[in-house]
């Protein structure tokens, strides 16, 4: 039996219900991949898949999502669009004010940014990582679909990280119940989305920045097989590129092959 219950989630979900088709699984492969498969055969928009375990998690370029059962909630969304992909610059930030705004209704706080795609909490020792969201999209002559990706961390994560990782037990004063947390971040999309659909990123950027764990700070971009790049984080732009303060001036910076690392 999965450790989501559905009756349970529907009830949490109240009058929002009715947009979304949830589907809750003891294990697969990754959700996002699982949620693909189901997207290619024609399920619906708001389609949810909920997994406790995945064999094969995976965050953005080729790096893996770590996750167990009790500790952590792994689920994807699909939300179809009208347009092409150029039309959704920016959507994986966009998501994350999402999150954001969920935790928060749940009375967490200290729940921070990260370009382009992570969700920091603050600590005694510094920011660590709370959330991450993978978004991937494919387009035909219909629209543009959107695999939402997010892994959240219930309670800190016990294995060998790259970087320190947090859980929302340690910003909340109660431990989260998962169908409260899941029921909360579906109704954040489910209205972010739609406006999203309309305005694109440009309405949620100076609430993106004022959640920035970074901004204004010193930092370096990594990219494959090149050197890295020094700045500062002045802003991001309306389609979701940071804007890098440099000694040769003011640079854009797009999320696709680069990681952004505290100088
Ligand atoms: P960036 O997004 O800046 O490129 P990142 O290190 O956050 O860098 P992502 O691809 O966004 O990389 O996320 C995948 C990384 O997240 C993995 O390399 C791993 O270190 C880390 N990770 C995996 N599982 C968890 C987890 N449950 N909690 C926190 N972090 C995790
Ligand atoms: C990242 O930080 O790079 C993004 C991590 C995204 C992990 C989630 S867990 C649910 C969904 N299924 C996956 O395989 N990945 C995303």
């Amino acid at each position: 039996m999965p450790l989501i219950d559905l009756p349970l989630l529907k009830e949490r979900l109240g009058p929002l219900a009715g947009r979304f088709d949830v589907d809750a699984l003891d294990d697969c492969d990754s959700t996002s991949s699982e949620l693909m498969r189901r997207a290619d055969r024609g399920a619906p928009s708001g389609t949810v898949v909920v997994a406790d375990r995945q064999s094969a998690g995976r965050g953005r370029r080729g790096r893996s999502w770590l996750s167990t059962p009790e500790s952590s909630l792994t689920f994807s969304l699909l939300w179809r669009f009208g347009g092409s992909a150029t039309r959704l610059a920016g959507l994986s930030l966009a998501v994350g004010v999402g999150l954001v705004r969920a935790l928060e209704s749940l009375g967490a706080r200290g729940v921070r940014l990260k370009w382009p795609n992570d969700v920091l909490l603050e600590t005694a020792a510094g920011h660590a990582k709370l959330a991450g969201i993978l978004i991937e999209l494919s387009s035909d002559r219909r629209g543009t679909q959107a695999v939402i990706g997010i892994g959240l961390n219930l309670a800190p994560p016990a294995g060998e990280l790259d970087a320190p990782a947090a859980g929302l037990s340690q910003a909340l004063a109660a431990a989260p119940e998962r169908h409260a947390v899941l029921a909360a971040v579906l109704r954040e999309l489910a209205a972010l989305l739609d406006g999203f659909a309309v305005d694109g990123f440009a309405g949620l950027k100076s609430e993106w920045q004022s959640r920035h764990a970074w901004q204004g700070a010193a930092v370096q971009i990594l990219g494959d097989g090149e050197a890295p790049r020094a700045g500062t984080c002045l802003a991001v732009d309306d389609d979701g590129a940071l804007l890098l303060d440099t000694p040769a001036g003011i640079e854009r910076v797009f999320s696709g092959d680069v990681s952004l690392r505290r100088a």
